[in-house]
């Protein structure tokens, strides 16, 4: 009993800590985008003045000689790839933080018009990357399919993504504990599809995330939804993953959790929303 409410303690402390640091990286996500802002229109000004540069050297080329011609074009060309490169990189950080964004964003519980696949995307690589600096070694194929042209739906950014990120890093660690024993010729590989089902029963959003990991036990499989249920070594499992993710995906959004799972060959999870008008 003493020990059990000494683990139980312990859950809350992470969990606490879990929920700080949310709030902290959403707070830097916000401080980070100004910058950022400065980075990429700067870049794209700066692009602007190599044309008008090239402009008024061409206007002037009959004084120049013939070799620092081609230098000034060839510094000016590299000059503006590099323009390009910045921009780009910085357009692919603020895509990041405002996928971070729109998780603190919103207030709790509130159903807001959302791109479900920027959502899922973003966390599926927060999750991959989480993965990697904490496991030495890690490595997973992971293959996305999202539904082209889905509109806006409305659902809680913030809990959605957390549900996503739950199953993902599931997905990573089945992976990842299968991958300590079996032989040099397994694949790790994940397959993430969001997609929308028009008809049957209603007009539905499904997101699947399909792992070829270690699979699950008839026991687990039965206990899977149980808080503080977990298979993990103390201190990398609070057992809590799944219940949330039930939470999040029946009681919020009216949704169902579905899976299957073989031991030793792999586990699909498959979220069913119905589309709210
Ligand atoms: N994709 C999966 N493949 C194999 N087993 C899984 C998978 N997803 C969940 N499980 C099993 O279900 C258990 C419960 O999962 P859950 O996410 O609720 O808790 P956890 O991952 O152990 O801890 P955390 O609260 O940190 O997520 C896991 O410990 C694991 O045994
Ligand atoms: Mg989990």
């Amino acid at each position: 009993m003493v020990t059990e409410i000494e683990q139980l303690k312990q859950q809350l402390q992470k969990q606490e800590k879990l929920a700080s640091l949310g709030m902290l990286s959403a707070g830097i996500a916000h401080e980070i985008q100004n910058p950022l802002n400065f980075v990429i229109n700067f870049s794209k000004m700066s692009n602007k003045l190599l044309d008008d540069l090239t402009d008024i050297v061409e206007d002037n080329a009959d004084r120049l000689p013939e070799a620092d011609r081609e230098d000034l074009s060839d510094i000016v060309a590299d000059l503006k790839e590099n323009m390009t490169q910045i921009m780009e990189s910085g357009e692919r950080a603020v895509s990041i933080i405002q996928g971070i964004l729109l998780v603190s964003r919103g207030k709790e519980n509130e159903f807001v018009p959302s791109d479900v696949c920027h959502i899922v995307s973003e966390y599926v690589r927060l999750s991959y990357h989480a993965m990697r600096a904490n496991h030495q070694g890690f490595n997973v194929t992971i293959h996305e399919q999202y539904q082209e042209g889905l509109p806006l739906m409305m659902v809680i950014p913030q809990d959605l993504s957390r549900a996503v990120l739950n199953v993902m890093n599931n997905a990573c660690y089945a992976v990842w504990n299968k991958a300590q024993t079996a032989g040099d010729d397994y694949q790790p590989t994940i397959e993430v599809t969001v997609s929308s089902m028009p008809l049957d029963p209603c007009p539905s959003l499904l997101i699947s995330i399909a792992d070829n990991g270690e699979g699950m036990t008839d026991e687990v499989k039965q206990r899977l939804f149980e808080n503080f249920f977990t298979t993990k070594p103390i201190g990398q499992g609070t057992g809590l993953g799944m219940s949330i993710t039930r939470d999040i995906i029946e009681n919020k959004h009216g949704g169902k959790v579905s899976f299957t799972s073989t031991e030793g060959q792999g586990t699909t999870f498959t979220f069913t929303i119905p589309i709210k008008k």
